[in-house]
């Protein structure tokens, strides 16, 4: 079976020479739903492996206001539901309140990163200006897919089978008018969810939980010195890691209203260890070496000590946003490209009875957007599987897997022209080793004028897929994706004996 569930007319104009809109990038119109029956298959698909990887893309469907930012487009998420031997692929725009304005006016509404000022009416995210794309984080949780815009989304829902977009949560989304910020993790034993927010006016942080059954059961202010620019949170059995990064908008411009991201070397970065249901007054701040950081790996407890695995950039790269010119486009990659930011696997631990904070470097390659295993997420764990970057751009050239009990690592690149995103882990069923699974991971070949889903052997990822789905057609290139475990596509019902003991 191979169907076109829906295509939508693209409106950017065709002497847009902004390269975030071609090659890799260019945006896809239609919707398809397609099975392997149709679809090529290279290999064989595992009969073990079960589940739906899920992957969110920056889908932009018209010209834009102002400059465009590869974080602005709409959200259009890719799925692959893997089921005895055979796999069903879907892509869905994810149907937000922008997103249906924008389809019945026919064209742009909203600005994007690079022109908040542009802004003509009230938008969503910290910033408050912009579409709330969702096109930057998907998780599952109580058996829906939640997408999210990086600065804070509502939380739209989506069936993760169909990927029907539901709307904004119905039992939550109006408590949290500040939104749900990319990222926000999902205890795999208790089936709570931990999120964060992080407005422009004061607490300028929210801390909250989502229970197994879908409700708000903790939502509290997090005080910070002023606005921040935090990215990730990490979380253990007993405690949430909030980021509060020297990596933020000027304050003085902001008072003028103009935001100039700089980066503040002189102060140190530091980490809010808060008891799971705990808030403000509970909070103990732990500071650390001057950086940023976009997304950790994972956090666990070890006797008085918390670890936080992520990948640290020393020395992020700043360009101001707002810049108009011809050579934005320079500007904005040689943000986005992580060999300039020197972007690198490292360890923090905080001694909760010291309350001192050590560090360590694991690596000095270039690695970002690293994952784990849903399994182990806030347990001890040992494999952290990474992207590899091409140097001097915003593409994926390949997958680099840590054994941090060894120090051992494990690397597979695409090839020339072959570009990646986020992988997931995807545990085969009945698994008993962490790394007793799968890799999954969705390329675009632009030699081959194609995009691809691939399968590799977790435990060895060198060796190469174990088995490659062919695409309908070459999808823009994302970043994000999640696995739900087929235990978990109807709610937080996980098999226990999958879940390591802490
Ligand atoms: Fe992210």
């Amino acid at each position: 079976m191979l169907e076109v569930f829906n295509t939508v007319q693209l409106t950017i104009a065709p002497g847009n020479d902004n390269p975030f809109l071609h090659g890799p990038f260019e945006p896809n119109a239609r919707e398809y739903t397609a099975d392997t029956d149709t679809l090529k298959v290279i290999g064989e698909i595992p009969k073990d492996l079960h589940g739906i990887f899920v992957r969110n893309t920056h889908n932009q469907v018209h010209e834009s206001i102002g400059v465009y930012h590869p974080f602005d487009g709409d959200g259009m998420l890719h799925a692959v539901h893997f089921e005895n031997g055979r796999a069903t692929y879907r892509n869905r725009f994810v149907r937000t309140t922008g997103f249906l304005a924008e389809q019945a006016a026919g064209r742009s509404l909203w600005p994007g990163l690079m022109a908040p000022q542009l802004a003509a009416r009230r938008g969503w995210g910290a910033i408050g200006a912009m579409k709330d794309n969702a096109g930057t984080d998907v998780l599952c949780h109580t058996g829906k897919l939640i997408s999210v815009m990086s600065q804070g989304s509502e939380p739209w829902r989506l069936d993760p089978i169909t990927l029907e977009t539901l709307g904004p949560d119905q039992n939550w989304a109006r408590k949290v008018p500040d939104g749900l910020s990319s990222h926000f993790k999902v205890d795999p034993e208790t089936g709570e969810m931990m999120f964060f927010n992080y407005p422009e006016h004061w607490p300028y942080m929210h801390y909250g939980i989502i229970d197994r059954n879908n409700q708000l059961t903790h939502y509290v202010p997090i005080e910070l010195p002023g606005p921040r620019w935090p990215h990730d949170l990490g979380i253990t059995r007993n405690y949430t890691i909030l980021h509060d990064l020297p990596h933020f908008f000027d304050p003085e411009a902001l008072k003028r209203g103009e935001r100039k991201l700089g980066f503040y070397p002189d102060m140190p970065a530091r980490f809010g260890v808060v008891p799971r249901h705990g808030g403000n007054d509970q909070i103990r701040w732990f500071e650390a070496s001057s950086c940023f950081i976009l997304h950790i790996s994972n956090c666990y407890e070890d006797g008085d000590e918390i670890v936080m695995d992520g990948c640290i950039m020393p020395k992020p790269f700043v360009a101001p946003v707002g810049y108009e010119g011809k050579d934005i486009y320079e500007r904005i990659r040689s943000r986005l490209d992580k060999h300039n930011n020197k972007t690198m696997m490292h360890r923090w631990r905080f001694n909760l009875k010291t309350g001192k904070t050590s560090e360590q470097y694991i690596d000095d390659e270039v690695t970002e957007f690293p994952v784990c295993s849903n399994d182990y997420v806030g347990r001890p764990y040992r494999y952290s599987y990474n992207i590899l970057y091409k140097k001097g751009d915003w593409l994926f050239s390949g997958l680099k897997r840590y054994d941090l009990l060894t120090g051992q690592t494990m690397r597979y690149e695409y090839g020339e022209g072959r570009y990646g995103s986020e992988p997931q882990v995807a545990r085969r069923i009945g698994a008993k080793a962490e790394d007793d699974g799968y890799v999954i991971v969705m390329v675009a070949d632009m030699n081959a004028n194609r995009s691809e889903v691939l399968v590799l052997d977790a435990a060895n990822i060198s060796a190469g897929p174990v088995a490659t789905i062919v695409l309908p057609e070459r999808m823009c290139c994302g970043t994000h994706a999640c696995w739900v475990e087929g235990d978990r596509i109807h709610g937080e019902a996980r098999a226990l004996e999958a879940i390591p003991a802490a």
